[in-house]
């Protein structure tokens, strides 16, 4: 959780603040929470962090992460100084999550924790695909940030040459398109627009541009909810 104090906000006098940035990989969902928070001056949680340690604690133990048992042990086990962004950045990791996360007794586990950490202090923009939907649905602040899968593919490629990796466009491609797939398909709360979010697509905006959108948008909600 992180946020800093950038302007006075709207929020003031209530309970916490939740803002819901629901959307697929790629989308730009991250970059924009984190320009939200420190604009009104919110914590940040990147609830994808959390299935991405239960993957990572299997992965590194040498267990498939399709291991029902063992990530639900996991998941039961998390503990903060697991979730160091720096260590759970991988490709591998991103879909060793989506395995996980669509076992229904590791997003059990996981749901409370998700809850409690987002709404400490002043409240927090929570990042994921079932926030506005499951975990957080009652908060009038939702968004669901969504790009073309060309669009999101050019950038998650472009994001990993920047970090010294050899990605391969193709391949990048192939494994956001399974990714999307199991995180629709699932059973328990699978990737879906929440039937009262805004619908950002950032296929043509760049991040000056989303992040524009979403704050007028988010002003107007919360004119509307007070
Ligand atoms: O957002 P990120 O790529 O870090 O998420 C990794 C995976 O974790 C997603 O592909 C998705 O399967 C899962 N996830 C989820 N629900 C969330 C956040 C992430 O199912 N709220």
């Amino acid at each position: 959780m992180s946020g800093t104090m950038e302007q006075e906000t709207p929020f003031d006098g209530g309970g916490p603040v939740i803002v819901a940035i629901d959307g697929p990989a790629g989308s730009g969902k991250s970059t924009l929470a984190r320009r939200l928070a420190a604009h009104f001056g919110l914590g940040l949680l990147d609830t994808g962090l959390l299935y991405r340690a239960v993957a990572k604690k299997l992965l590194d133990a040498g267990i498939d992460p399709a291991d029902e048992d063992a990530a639900t042990a996991a998941a039961e086990r998390l503990a903060p100084a697991d979730l160091d962004p720096a260590c759970l950045r991988g490709e591998a990791t991103g879909n060793g999550a989506s395995v996980v996360a669509a076992m229904p007794a590791v997003r059990t586990a996981l749901l409370p924790v998700q809850r409690r950490l987002g709404a400490e202090g002043r409240g927090s923009v929570v990042v994921g695909r079932d926030i506005g939907t499951a975990i957080f649905p009652d908060t009038p602040c939702k968004f669901f940030i969504t790009a073309s899968i060309e669009a999101r593919a050019r950038r998650r490629h472009k994001e990993l040459l920047n970090r010294g990796e050899t990605p391969i466009y193709a391949r990048v491609l192939d494994e956001l398109k399974a990714r999307d797939r199991r995180d629709e398909a699932r059973s328990v709360a699978p990737m879906r627009v929440a039937e009262d979010a805004v619908v950002v697509d950032t296929s043509e905006l760049d991040i000056d541009q989303a992040f524009g959108t979403i704050r007028s948008l988010m002003d107007e909600r919360l004119r509307m909810s007070a």
